[in-house]
């Protein structure tokens, strides 16, 4: 099982003293990467101007893969698309048990079976995802969905101050 309470101390410990967004958003991948069992990818898409440490604006309609560790991934993901883009539109978090039932799911690694995306919100606006995935289909539940958001609501303080 997942401590999220350590994992969460520690990801605070990583984005204290302001530091850059960029290198939270890369701290947290590979401390989520390293720590969460049965995980295939984690890492983050960044929305527009959220690469410049400012809120997202009105215009931008995509994602952009931003730091994560794991295989190469797709760059570009529109709002509305796959799993990331939806989770992006609807500024909810989605779990998806079996990648194969998500109706226009991206595959950017075959051997992907489930897969839990948190979106990142700052000023009202959807400034990225953090997207985890899993060879094992149903590997997210309840638990990775609170100790996930957790981490994102602290993640999303950090890089709007910094
Ligand atoms: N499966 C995602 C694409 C990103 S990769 O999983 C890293 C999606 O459907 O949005």
């Amino acid at each position: 099982m997942t401590d999220y309470k350590e994992l969460f101390e520690q990801a605070k410990a990583l984005c204290e003293g302001g530091v850059w967004s960029i290198s939270a958003y890369a701290n947290v991948s590979s401390l989520l990467f390293g720590n969460m069992e049965r995980v295939s990818w984690a890492g983050f898409y960044l929305a527009g101007s959220a690469v410049d440490k400012a809120p997202a604006q009105p215009e931008n309609d995509r994602l952009l893969l931003g730091p994560f560790c794991g295989k190469p991934a797709c760059i570009v993901i529109p709002f509305g698309k796959g799993v990331c883009g939806t989770a992006a539109a609807k500024k909810e978090t989605v779990v998806v048990e079996d990648v194969e039932c998500f109706p226009g799911h991206i595959a950017c690694d075959p051997d992907s079976r489930s897969e839990i995306v948190v979106p990142l919100i700052a000023g009202g606006r959807c400034i990225g995802v953090l997207d985890i995935d899993s060879n094992e289909k149903g590997r997210f539940g309840e638990a990775d969905r609170e100790g996930l958001e957790a981490i994102c609501r602290m993640l999303e303080k950090t890089v709007s101050e910094s």
